[in-house]
């Protein structure tokens, strides 16, 4: 099977987890927008989306679901989502698609996190995908020094500004032993807006796309 078909697979079976008549959480990605249009197929059984980004946002419009302002909404039962990485504790490294901040929030009102993934993104220790780390442009450089100090080599990712504003260093070198550790620390420093590291927010469940089928991690 191929990458794509992959995603395909696990983006249906995440249709088995969206609890009928609530509002449904969407991450942001290729593997969500699979889901996103598995999604649209059961849309009248839904009460609508909170989106983690202005591309899923339109993607799911143009589906005919309603989107929600994450304000008005307290909790919602299951919120979907990719990773650049995932470990066997369901901690991952997320923000390759820059929407990192607002997935965390809306992971954050959520009580169930299903991750969905092709088998490549499943990692014994997180780290080799450059961590992404979202910040306030003024802070960049002094977040680079500390990211640095921590043995990291931090990169601003290109022309790239986050649906905040934000700007975002990509973090090569890093072997992240202990995701929880790293994640409170980071998000403490001036100017960071989020740090790409969800082990507070860690997946609960994991549909992972395997040539031989979904597997599930939980
Ligand atoms: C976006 C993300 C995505 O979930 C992550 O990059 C995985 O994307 P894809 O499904 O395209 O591989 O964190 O900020």
């Amino acid at each position: 099977m191929t990458q794509d078909e992959l995603k395909a697979l696990v983006g249906q079976a995440a249709l088995d987890y969206v609890v009928p008549g609530s509002i449904v959480g969407v991450g942001t990605g290729s593997t969500v927008n699979c889901f996103i249009d598995a999604l649209a197929t059961i849309k009248d059984r839904i009460a609508g989306a909170v989106s983690s980004s202005e591309r899923s946002t339109e993607r799911l419009r143009a589906h005919g679901i309603a989107v929600l302002d994450s304000n008005t909404v307290e909790r919602i039962p299951v919120y979907v989502d990719g990773a650049d990485e995932i470990d066997h504790h369901g901690n991952m490294i997320k923000g390759g698609g820059a929407a990192l901040t607002r997935e965390k929030i809306v992971a954050d009102i959520a009580d169930r996190f299903v991750c969905i993934a092709d088998e490549s993104k499943l990692v014994p220790t997180l780290g080799k995908f450059p961590l992404p780390v979202e910040v306030i442009p003024m802070a960049a450089s002094q977040v680079a020094r500390r990211l640095k100090a921590l043995g990291g080599e931090p990169v601003l990712r290109a022309g790239v500004v986050t649906d905040n504003g934000g700007h975002i260093l990509d973090v090569r070198g890093l072997s992240i032993t202990d995701p929880a550790a790293m994640e409170r620390d980071i998000n403490q420093w001036p100017g960071v807006v989020s740090v790409g590291i969800f082990a507070r927010n860690r997946a609960a469940v994991c549909l992972l796309g395997t040539s031989q089928g979904v597997k599930t991690l939980s």
